[in-house]
């Protein structure tokens, strides 16, 4: 039996995958099983952020595996306080919580907001708003939380208390704000949904009008955070800093991480046993993150992610096929003319380039640390698949 042969007969059929058994990694390229090198445009949808297997942070990751692989959140281990500072430095943040993934993040940003409004205002203020076509995750509440229809289907029941907003609609937003709304979560572009950024005057005005309530703002800054935008948080773009951010994919370098990052108004919310996660803040997964921060959270680093982004849409310029780059430093999306989305990934697959798709639109992702050199290799085979 091959590998994809087995695979397939043991592991759940939920995602739509390559014909591509990856073996190994290292910088911005992966090997398959036959020795077949890739160029890497999608790490691991922004995840790998430093590539595969980038030295000093495979150095503090092997380090902790061999000091201390886990203990549970009934102790404290140096490396989680080092990290949670860091975090709460770079980001201006007060306090952190740790879980595993995007969705987990979210998870607590949601009962954050909820308590908040509980502790303040009492039962029935428990709203949150939501804009359409955001992604928020796969949980029960996430998904509920999500602005697509299409993924509110055969799970029934689903969690209550989510109301959905157009985005960049502000009377939409102010249509659906009653007495019982106690947060707006938005995404700063929009990943899943094709990289679609918020306006900033929508922006402004979202953040202004949930100020004069008291209602919390949550970004989602689980695809735009961690520089792959430019900035450390995709928010600084905007000149907004929202009461709850969160925070996963590119911050462990790979490794499964989430957090809940909450300014001084909501950071004592939750208090002992409301919340919890048994890998949550995990030793390892704290040392890759903590190794992530080092080279990440740098002016140079992330005006290089700006400069790369800018190249990508300076190269791309000429190509006929390409009507439209939306998104930010690292995170862009690109709108065909005429081909599928599908179909040029498959045919840079081909060629060994991996790209993703995020709806109708072809979707980069490269890790930050990507060389201008690799960028035209890629390129170049993309502009070949986009021409042919
Ligand atoms: C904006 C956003 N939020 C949440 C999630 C869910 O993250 P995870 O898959 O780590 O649970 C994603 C994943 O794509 C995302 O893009």
């Amino acid at each position: 039996m091959d590998t994809i042969e087995q695979f397939d007969s043991h592991v759940m059929q939920t995602y739509d995958r390559l014909p591509l058994v990856m073996e190994s990694g290292s910088g911005r390229t992966c090997t398959d099983e036959d020795g077949k090198r890739y160029l890497d445009f999608g790490s691991g949808i922004g995840t790998n952020s430093l590539g595969y297997c980038d030295p000093a942070w495979a150095d503090a990751v092997c380090a902790q595996v061999r000091r201390m692989q886990h203990t549970s959140n009934y102790y404290y281990t140096k490396v989680q306080a080092d990290f949670a500072e860091r975090l709460c430095q770079i980001t201006g943040y007060k306090r952190v919580f740790f879980g595993n993934s995007g969705a987990e993040a979210n998870e607590c940003a949601i009962k954050l907001a909820r308590k908040y409004s509980f502790d303040k205002y009492g039962a029935g203020r428990n709203v949150i708003i939501t804009l359409r076509n955001s992604f928020h995750g796969r949980t029960m509440a996430t998904l509920s939380a999500t602005g697509q229809d299409c993924f509110h289907n055969y799970f029934f029941p689903f969690p209550e208390g989510f109301v959905y907003a157009e985005a960049n609609d502000i009377d939409d937003l102010l249509k659906k704000m009653h007495n019982n709304v106690c947060a707006v979560m938005l995404e700063y572009i929009q990943g899943e949904g094709g990289v679609v950024p918020l306006d900033s005057k929508y922006v402004d005005q979202l953040y202004d009008f949930c100020a004069k309530r008291d209602i919390l703002v949550i970004a989602d800054e689980v695809q735009t955070g961690v520089g792959r935008t430019g900035t450390f948080l995709a928010g600084e773009q905007y000149a907004k800093k929202a009461d709850i951010t969160t925070l996963a994919k590119g911050l462990g370098g790979g490794l499964p991480i989430g957090a809940c990052l909450a300014n001084g108004k909501c950071a004592d919310v939750l208090t002992k046993g409301m919340h919890g996660s048994t890998f949550g803040g995990n030793p390892v997964v704290c040392a890759g993150g903590l190794a992530v921060l080092e080279q990440v959270a740098k002016p140079d680093f992330l005006a290089q992610v700006l400069a790369k982004g800018a190249h990508i849409r300076a190269a791309l310029r000429d190509c006929q096929e390409v009507t439209e780059i939306t998104g930010l430093g690292l995170m862009l999306g690109l709108t065909l003319k005429t081909k599928q989305a599908a179909d040029v990934k498959q045919a840079a697959f081909q060629r060994g380039l991996l790209v993703l798709t995020a709806k109708d639109k072809v979707r980069l992702l490269p890790p930050l640390n990507i060389t201008i050199g690799e960028l035209d290799s890629g390129l170049a085979i993309l502009k070949e698949c986009l021409s042919q």
